[in-house]
């Protein structure tokens, strides 16, 4: 799809074929003395130079987006990680996997964490956004002091959803249906434009929400605590020394444990990770031979924090290239990963001359077994954008090998590990503090799974 710049490159380009066609008679024919440009070429020659220089505009805007803009990469749920064989669309092969997957024993689907809803720059004042969390559905919404709020999305009164239609009154949302009005920061209903008195239980649920390093997100818990962490905030982000160059956004058929479980899982990244990103993401291909020459090196630790944060942990990974088995210390990078909770992971980069930044990974259930997962990149401003550029793609193909995985595997709770896989279960222990007693469960049957 075109952005902005490729309208305004087509409506330049046509405006300037418009002007070329229609001045086709000979200038020296009219009253005025200008230079006779165009007169010794035909209408075809004319259109010929429309069609190039409208060309042109497109490249150039093409050119620039790619030098200076950012990198936005939104995949579906089944774009990355299925195999579709046999005449079967890639869509008709993931609901097939997703049908017939074991799930295995699975722990509770929604730890209590802190999520990621919406990014900042996504919601301006007076907006709302429909957004669908934890099994839920919420409205997000910045009033008009510039406050973003998020409250559940279904009207206690008759039920219609806030987000489809809704309006923002103030502090306030107001219904599309008939019009009362929610309070952001509590949620109690203040106007209702037919009735006499506003009851005092007229109420929306409110979620407990912050704003934080250009992202919106929210606070679950299963039996509605406060927060018991914050999300702390990188400070060059609200400085502005680092500035946003792109975000990829995956949707994941797994168990959210599963995915920061694979900053334990030393092993796999001799694995899955070592084939060089040029040979892919499909784990088909990945071991080609064509590729075999380059190969990335990964050194890497996982331990949980002491208190008072234990509800953060860090991995931190010694990353270095080898071509033709010569180690080329120019591309070797130092990444510390630290997981503040289970939903939010700040990857923290440091490189001698390519600069600092950070891309935070969000993991945010929809619902039990679907999670939507973002990587925003902040770097620093004064390192031309085609680096960052570079570091997100080349982390999303590594990590489009995990999704594979993650997509088509099952969860096992009583994994076959040996010593050297200690650390997985380590962090099993470490993530089943964001459990409680009541914390959800999937619930189904699952012996009529079978087929
Ligand atoms: S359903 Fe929202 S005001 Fe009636
Ligand atoms: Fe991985």
């Amino acid at each position: 799809p075109l952005n902005t710049r490729g309208y305004l490159a087509v409506v330049i380009g046509l405006g300037v074929a418009v002007m070329l066609l229609v001045q086709s008679g000979d200038p020296l024919d009219s009253a005025r003395n200008g230079p006779p440009v165009w007169s010794d070429s035909g209408l075809l020659a004319r259109a010929v130079i429309c069609v190039i220089a409208g060309c042109s505009l497109l490249a150039l805007g093409w050119l620039h987006g790619l030098l200076f803009g950012p990198l936005e990469m939104l995949r579906g749920p089944d774009d990355v990680g299925y195999i579709a064989e046999d005449g079967r669309s890639r869509a008709q092969a993931a609901n097939e996997v997703r049908r017939r997957r074991k799930t295995g024993e699975l722990p509770p689907v929604f730890p209590n964490g802190w999520y990621r809803v919406l990014d900042s720059r996504r919601l301006q004042i007076g907006e709302v956004k429909s957004v669908s969390v934890l099994g839920e559905q919420v409205a997000v919404f910045r009033g008009q002091d510039g406050t973003a709020y998020v409250v559940d999305a279904y009207c206690p009164h008759l039920g219609a959803n806030l987000a489809v239609g809704g309006r923002v009154v103030g502090g306030c949302i107001e219904c599309p249906f008939h019009g009362w009005q929610f309070r952001g920061n509590d949620g109690k209903c203040v106007r209702i434009p037919y009735a006499e008195k506003v009851p005092e239980f007229a109420k929306v649920r409110c979620w407990p929400s912050c704003e934080v390093n250009g992202q919106i997100l929210v606070w679950f818990h299963c039996d509605g605590e406060d927060p018991r962490w914050t999300i702390p905030e990188q400070p060059e982000i609200t400085t502005g020394e680092w500035v946003y160059r792109g975000r990829t956004e995956h949707f994941i058929n797994a168990h959210i444990e599963e995915i920061p479980e694979n900053a334990a899982d030393i092993a796999h990244l001799a694995h899955l990770h070592t084939p060089a990103i040029t040979s892919g993401v499909d784990l088909r291909y990945t071991n080609s031979r064509a590729w075999e020459f380059l190969r990335h090196d990964w050194k890497v630790q996982w331990e949980p924090e002491p208190e008072p944060n234990k509800h953060c942990s860090q991995m931190s990974v010694k990353h270095a290239l080898t071509v033709f088995g010569c180690h080329c210390p120019l591309l070797d990078v130092r990444v510390v990963a630290r997981q503040v909770g289970p939903g939010v992971v700040f990857l923290l980069f440091d490189h001698s001359f390519l600069g600092r930044g950070v891309i935070l990974q969000c993991v945010t259930p929809v619902e039990p077994l679907l999670q939507w997962v973002s990587h925003t990149i902040f770097y620093q401003s004064n390192i031309p954008p085609l680096v960052p550029k570079f570091v997100l793609r080349a982390e999303c193909i590594q990590f489009e090998r995990d999704v594979m995985i993650w997509n088509n595997k099952k969860y096992i709770s009583k994994p076959l590990l040996v010593k050297e896989d200690s650390a997985i279960q380590k962090h099993r222990r470490w993530f089943s503090q964001f459990y409680s007693e009541n914390s959800p469960q999937l619930q189904y049957q699952r012996d009529t799974l079978d087929f």
